[in-house]
């Protein structure tokens, strides 16, 4: 029998993390922020994670969401053996994990999904994994379903893709590569940096960025850093490959990367405007922030709704906040240099923006809703959102606030924050940018 790893790591296991942006909720308010009708998850739905590891995230959003049906995908028999622990010591019965490669998922026996999810595979895979995956979101994602596809974007990698090449050099004699293996990779490159190597010395970023690694969890630049396929790509190669799978575009599955007045200068916005291809002005607004991560979501022909529409199903949009430990950060930092306060301040700061400028307030609410990694609490949000919308009276664990009015914010303390409910409602959990963000 022929490696069935493909050249991925499976010397160590991967990290064990929750990635907010993965949640069904959390991408429908994201979908309708932007116009366009999500699935409904106040009916039964299905979703599949793809390349799920540890199988922590499809886990608890099986426990958050009864109404779906989930399943995760992974070929690797040590993290799937994990997750079916984890099931089984949380008594989850809505997900179902299978150690399956991407290749054989056209041989299985799966239902047709509302939401298939891949974080952190599409870079790290071979052209003909990708195909796979394309081909199983051909055939069993349902229409109007919801694709969220995550990966290394260029131009950011530009600069310090060479370092990942060094890394593998520096260790190609072996057979297999562990953790151990991965601090003497950092070390000879630190090594070549003193030695003034001329790509340190005309590349600052790469120097910077081994700085920056060599604080992170060794297993997770193990799987970033040392697999035997690894490709950073341009937002239209992607969107290329998937409109073979009949997906087309929807929107960064980060709210506060839709806001153009923050994300760029205004001569940026008035140059972007002049790009008449959709997918060129995607891939050249990487281009002023220097992207290096992207968190997509594409449709299979989701409905682009009216403004009405939106605003009514936004109304039933039910947020709750809370409490936030204390690595919260206490500014959002934009591309374009700018930066917005992130906490009390911000909420007062915000009611005088809402007097002069809508769009302003809309951000600072965003803003003012934290995410990230609050692992436990805001997932489960995230998915009783979504599971409860059709129950006004469902409580959020005890922690739920009466309903906000229309255009007001309820503080409560200070962490404590109830979105409104109105047209500009908005939560966004935001993650580190590296995928596995593992510190
Ligand atoms: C970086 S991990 C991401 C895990 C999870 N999505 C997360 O974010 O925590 C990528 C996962 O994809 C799995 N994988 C890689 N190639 C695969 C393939 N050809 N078929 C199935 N799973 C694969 C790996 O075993 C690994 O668990």
């Amino acid at each position: 029998m022929s490696d069935w790893s493909d050249g991925y790591v499976t010397s160590t296991e991967y990290t064990t993390h929750f990635y907010p942006f993965l949640s069904p909720a959390s991408q429908n308010l994201t979908l309708l922020l932007k116009g366009v009708n999500p699935p409904d998850l106040s009916q039964n739905f299905a979703y599949c994670e793809l390349g799920c590891g540890q199988g922590f995230s499809t886990a608890l959003l099986a426990a958050a969401n009864p109404k779906g049906s989930f399943v995760g995908v992974d070929f690797n028999p040590a993290h799937v053996a994990g997750a079916n622990q984890l099931k089984a010591a949380a008594q989850i019965q809505n997900v179902a994990f299978l150690e399956k490669s991407f290749a054989e998922l056209g041989s299985t026996d799966l239902p047709m999904f509302d939401y298939i999810a891949l974080h952190g595979v599409w870079s790290w895979i071979s052209r003909e994994n990708r195909e796979a995956i394309a081909s199983f979101v051909y055939s069993r994602l349902k229409p109007g379903g919801i694709v969220y596809i995550s990966y290394n974007a260029m131009p950011g990698w530009a600069p310090i893709g060479p370092l990942r090449q060094l890394f593998v050099e520096s260790q190609r004699h072996k057979s297999e590569i562990d953790v151990s293996d991965v601090n003497e990779a950092i070390e000879l490159a630190g090594k070549m940096r003193q030695l003034e190597a001329g790509y340190f010395k005309i590349n600052p970023a790469a120097g910077a960025n081994l700085d920056h690694l060599s604080k992170l969890s060794r297993n997770y630049l193990l799987h970033e850093y040392f697999n035997g396929e690894w490709q950073p790509f341009y937002f239209s190669d992607v969107a290329a490959d998937l409109r073979a799978a009949k997906l087309g575009y929807a929107c960064s599955s980060d709210v506060l990367e839709h806001i153009d007045q923050l994300c760029f200068g205004k001569e940026q916005q008035a140059m972007l405007a002049t790009l008449k291809d959709g997918a060129a002005r995607e891939t050249i607004r990487d281009y002023f922030r220097n992207q290096r991560f992207r968190r997509d979501l594409f449709s299979r022909g989701a409905r682009q709704l009216g403004n009405n529409e939106r605003t009514e199903m936004l109304r039933k949009v039910r947020l709750a906040k809370v409490p936030v430990g204390s690595d919260a950060p206490a500014q959002v930092k934009f591309s374009s240099g700018r930066s917005l306060a992130h906490g009390r301040g911000l909420c007062r700061h915000s009611r005088t923006l809402e007097r002069r400028n809508g769009t302003a307030w809309r951000v600072a609410r965003l803003c003012r809703s934290k995410g990230g990694r609050f692992p436990g609490r805001v997932p489960i949000r995230h998915g009783l959102d979504g599971g409860r919308a059709s129950d006004p009276d469902a409580s959020f664990g005890g922690r739920q606030g009466a309903p906000a009015k229309h255009g007001e914010v309820q503080s409560r303390g200070s962490d404590e924050f109830v979105g409104p409910r109105g047209a500009d409602s908005g939560f966004t959990g935001r993650g580190k940018r590296d995928r596995g963000a593992a510190g």
